[in-house]
């Protein structure tokens, strides 16, 4: 079996009193969609927070493509390969939807680390390749109609998308995506779906928050359940979908989701 892209143990979590992520194990093997589901206030964000170095753990550890995340700043962590969406969206306003996406490739450029004045040629290149790379992300998703509109303007459906692009952009290994499909109607969720599968097929694994349920088990590989922040059930989709732990925990109250 080939080795996980991800893997973190033990990984603990606490706010005063409330244990909100309690001994999580999680691994994700490449080419693989991963979903982690459970309740509002299961320990999802928390969770993902975790991986990506925005919260540091009271216990466990992180692995990621051989990197010890705890060790490293969260902002090393896009050029290793690991990206990440919010699960409020986050498109800077005045920014075109191109400019956005552009900005989850900023890593890949090397201005970035030299004075503009003294590098104005390269920059000015490297801008044109970020921009030709994001327009290349826009067709891919569809949205290449919306390159010039600005972030406050896009429709809620369209920002989603844009946000899984901006991410893509920056050609990460792992995408870590917290609940994508919040807001997107029946038509944007399947199209998002194919996106994700194809993102997956083309080697660049995926951790999938989410609440839509037929939307996960349609397009993950294996499910981690939450409750409360501990694992409840880990497994194929149609092992997790008949457990009656996860009916009880989960499935049962998936309809009373509250998630603005
Ligand atoms: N910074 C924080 N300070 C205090 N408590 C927090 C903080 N962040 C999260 N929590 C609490 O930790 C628990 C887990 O929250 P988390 O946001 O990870 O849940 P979630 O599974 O993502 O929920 P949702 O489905 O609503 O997004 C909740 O009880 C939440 O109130
Ligand atoms: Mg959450």
């Amino acid at each position: 079996m080939t080795d996980p892209v991800l893997h973190a143990s033990g990984l603990t979590k606490r706010f005063g009193g409330l244990t909100a992520v309690d001994g999580v194990d999680l691994t994700v093997r490449p080419d693989t969609i991963r979903a982690v589901i459970g309740p509002n206030g299961a320990g999802k964000t928390t969770l993902l927070d975790l991986i990506t170095g925005f919260t540091r753990p009271d216990a466990g550890a992180v692995t990621f493509d051989g990197h010890d995340v705890l060790r490293l700043p969260p902002h090393r962590l896009p050029g290793l390969g690991l990206m990440r969406t919010f699960q409020s969206a986050r498109l800077v306003p005045r920014l075109t939807a191109r400019e956005n996406v552009m900005l989850g490739a900023h890593h890949l450029t090397r201005a970035r680390f030299l004075a503009d004045g003294l590098r104005l040629p390269l920059a000015r290149r490297e801008q044109r390749a970020l921009a030709e790379r994001a327009d290349a992300v826009l067709d891919h998703l569809g949205l290449r109609g919306y390159a010039e509109h600005k972030g406050s303007e896009l429709p809620t459906g369209v920002a989603r998308l844009l946000e899984v692009g901006r991410a893509l952009a920056g050609a990460p290994k792992l995408l870590l995506l917290d609940e994508p499909a919040a807001g997107l109607d029946g038509a944007e969720t399947a199209e998002l779906a194919g996106v994700l599968r194809g993102v997956a097929a083309a080697g660049t694994a995926i951790v999938l928050i989410e609440h839509d349920v037929d939307l996960v088990m349609s397009i993950s590989d294996e499910v981690l359940v939450l409750d409360a922040g501990a694992v409840v059930a880990d497994g194929p989709p149609a092992e997790v979908r008949a457990d009656p732990a996860v009916l009880a925990a989960y499935l049962g109250t998936v309809e009373q989701d509250t998630t603005p």
